[in-house]
């Protein structure tokens, strides 16, 4: 029954009361339910919906007051009008204080009740849309706070894709330094985490490293990819990516000081030597510090046009060797500790993919942390090598000339059952995907990754195939 016939539930012990009720309010178009005491009327409650209840105080058993009580308590959002023998205030005012919306005093005239009645209702009907105005209002807050957070995060999202976007076109320029920047921020990132820095500064730490040479967008191409040792003139030339790079990241609205730090300070040396402005020591921005360390680090372990990479143990200890005169001291510490970890545990791991970018990542992500990492360009080079020797972990590209992926995961088995196969795709959705998982690939890696997607990985399959290992 809908609210436009409101339902009235008459609760009287005396028929001829409720008779002459019944028949007045039907007279008004109301539907009317009769109850002669509290037990009743509280059953029929519990079964239809009623908007307005005319109720005896003085009845037999349970009183009205009582009643009442009840129908405060339940579901029910009837108005509640009390009908009393004699005019007996403090029980109307105590029904009132209980919820009643009106009361009205035997003997009654019918005008009365109907006009109470249509009161009653309507006072009813201005409180439900009330709550339900205040619901809507809040539920739309709620949906409209997660909109804004989506969006907030939508906009950092694509922030970052765009700051990526400029690292990678920098790098464009420069054969000799792809994926520097997104190695330079991992391991910037690791120290920061490793020094207790809070999550905010990861973000932006993320952000500086990505842009830290940004500025080298301005550094002339013959300077920037000049095979051998650059003149004093050329390497002045070279040092003005670090103002360049600040003043484009200054205006970038909504961009920290921390990253524009990161842009101006990372050529800085703790005794004072560095570039652009000479600072020292705690002088020089603690971020600037981190991203100096860091690129330091990549730049050592990468082959550059003017000389071959170092190891990464050779490069470990030039960090040591320079700490408190390049490097800040305690960063450098923390960097090492870092670095030397996980080292002795390491895993034997071997890398098959054509993409040299690829290789080169994994490999600068996991020689650092002990493991040993073999190189295949190819599935038929990674099958010779899977025969010659076995490997903790297998990472396999999918799409390679030659024999894929899948093919060498299906020769593979045929060689060796204990295999750890982790497929590193740039379409993970591809159907040879799932093929592969069925046959006994652990994960997929969509590309790109980063250098702490590679270590937790490794970690995770090492710990999983010692454990497998150890319940055999
Ligand atoms: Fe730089």
């Amino acid at each position: 029954m809908s609210d436009l016939t409101p339902n009235v539930l008459i609760v009287d012990d005396e028929p001829a009361i409720r008779d002459m009720l019944r028949s007045a309010l039907e007279r008004e178009g109301y539907r009317c339910l009769c109850a002669a005491g509290g037990e009743e009327a509280l059953s029929i409650l519990s079964q239809e919906e009623i908007q307005l209840i005319l109720l005896d105080v003085n009845m037999p058993g349970m009183t009205g007051i009582e009643v009442l009580q009840r129908v405060q308590d339940s579901s029910s959002d009837a108005a509640v009008i009390m009908v009393t023998a004699n005019a007996d205030r403090d029980t109307a005012i105590e029904a009132m204080k209980l919820g009643a919306t009106d009361y009205i005093a035997k003997p009654f005239k019918l005008s009365e009740v109907l006009v109470s009645s249509h009161q009653a209702l309507e006072r009813r009907q201005l409180i439900l849309e009330n709550r339900e105005f205040h619901e809507n209002l809040q539920e739309k807050v709620r949906a409209q706070t997660v909109e804004i957070r989506q969006q907030k995060d939508t906009i950092d999202a694509l922030f970052l894709d765009t700051i990526a976007a400029l690292a990678v076109a920098l790098e464009a320029k420069d054969r000799y330094t792809e994926g520097h920047s997104r190695r330079v921020t991992d391991y910037g990132v690791m120290l920061a985490k490793r020094v207790n820095q809070s999550e905010d500064f990861l973000r932006e730490l993320e952000r500086g490293g990505l842009l830290h040479d940004i500025g080298k967008i301005g550094t002339p191409d013959t300077v920037l990819s000049k095979e051998g040792k650059l003149t004093a003139e050329e390497f002045e030339e070279i040092k003005k990516h670090t103002v360049h790079g600040w003043a484009i990241v200054k205006r970038i609205r909504h961009m920290s000081d921390l990253v524009a730090e990161c842009v101006r300070s990372h050529h800085e040396r703790w005794d004072g030597s560095g570039y652009p402005d000479g600072l020292r020591e705690s002088d020089i921005p603690f971020a600037g510090r981190i991203i100096a360390l860091a690129d330091a680090f990549d730049a050592m372990t990468s082959t550059r046009s003017y000389r071959n990479a170092l190891t990464v143990q050779q490069a470990l200890e030039q960090v040591d060797k320079f700490k408190g005169t390049q490097f800040d001291p305690a960063l450098a510490e923390a960097f090492l500790e870092l670095m030397n970890q996980d080292r002795g545990s390491g895993g034997n791991i071997l890398v098959v993919d054509d993409d040299r970018s690829v290789t080169e990542l994994i490999q600068a992500s996991l020689l650092p942390q002990g493991h040993r990492v073999v190189v295949s360009n190819s599935g038929y080079q990674a099958l010779r090598r899977v025969v010659e020797e076995p490997f903790d972990i297998i990472y396999l590209d999918l799409n390679m000339p030659g024999i894929d992926g899948a093919q060498t995961l299906h020769a593979l088995r045929e060689l060796r059952s204990d295999l750890f196969v982790v497929i590193i795709t740039g379409l993970p959705d591809d159907p040879r995907v799932t093929t592969m998982m069925r046959e006994g690939a652990v994960s997929c890696l969509p590309k790109p990754f980063g250098v702490r997607d590679i270590i937790a990985m490794t970690s995770k399959f090492l710990k999983e195939k010692k454990e497998r290992a150890g319940a055999a």
